[in-house]
């Protein structure tokens, strides 16, 4: 089968500075892989490689087959890509309902496509008016993740999504993208610190320690918490 991404041997960085090292990795059709790793250690760059936002020093990135290493972001989009990034992602003067229509291809989807939204977080199209900014950070989150699955993505990258909130609001995260997963069949690249949420939705871990991948396995085998407890010294 076609993987959904492929990554071979890319290497990038900013300006001279490599951060990545030569990074290979595979993710299924209707795969969750989990990439692990402490801070500062290339998680973000890998997505904003794939996506276009930061040029490849070497290797090849395939989506669905087709090769689209070198692509900028919006022709990498195109292709059904959903990114959301770990800063600020949201447009935080526009309206819920503005931030929710840049989810969608066309505008006359809007009624669906906030009845959408409002089955993947009930809350949302009550707030359609409030403007973005002032939702909580919990609040804005389930905003960024609700605008990225009305695009219908068939890759989602997603960075670090839980950072900084409470366990309510992760669980309701968690639970929409399960439900995506087994809806769509999207696969997704999982960048994350919170190993707990990380299980809940991944069948694959990768640990990246100084933008090498140091390690990869099932999520659920006999031994992973331990080796991932190692790699992240917890
Ligand atoms: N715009 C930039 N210019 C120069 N160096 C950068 C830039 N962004 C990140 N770096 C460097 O690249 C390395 C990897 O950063 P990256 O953001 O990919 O780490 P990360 O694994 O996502 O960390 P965190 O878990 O803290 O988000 C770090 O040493 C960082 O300082
Ligand atoms: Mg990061």
């Amino acid at each position: 089968m076609t993987p959904a991404l492929e990554l071979q041997g890319i290497s990038s960085g900013y300006g001279e500075a490599l951060v990545l090292r030569e990074v290979d990795l595979t993710l299924a059709p209707g795969e969750v892989l989990a990439v692990l790793g402490k801070n500062g250690m290339g998680k973000s760059t890998l997505l904003k490689t794939v996506m276009g936002f930061l040029p490849l020093a070497a290797g090849q990135v395939r989506l669905f087959g087709e090769s689209i290493g070198g692509h900028p972001p919006h022709v990498v989009a195109r292709a059904a890509v959903a990114y959301t990034p770990q800063e600020q992602a949201l447009f935080q003067d526009l309206s819920v309902e503005d931030n929710l229509r840049l989810g969608l291809r066309r505008d006359r989807q809007l009624r669906v496509g906030i009845e959408r939204a409002g089955e993947i977080f009930p809350f949302l199209p009550q707030r359609l008016a409030q403007r973005a900014g002032t939702l909580s950070g919990g609040e804005q989150k389930m905003l960024l993740v609700a605008r990225a699955l009305l695009c219908q993505p068939r890759l989602m990258l997603i960075d670090e999504i839980t950072e900084g909130l409470q366990p309510s609001v992760i669980e309701r995260l968690s639970v929409a993208l399960r439900a995506e997963c087994e809806r769509t069949g999207v696969s997704i690249l999982l960048i994350e610190q919170n190993v707990g949420f990380a299980r809940g939705l991944a069948q694959r871990y990768a640990v990246m320690k100084r933008g090498e991948l140091v390690d990869q396995g099932a999520m659920h085998g006999e031994d992973t918490a331990a080796r991932i407890a190692a790699h992240l010294n917890v």
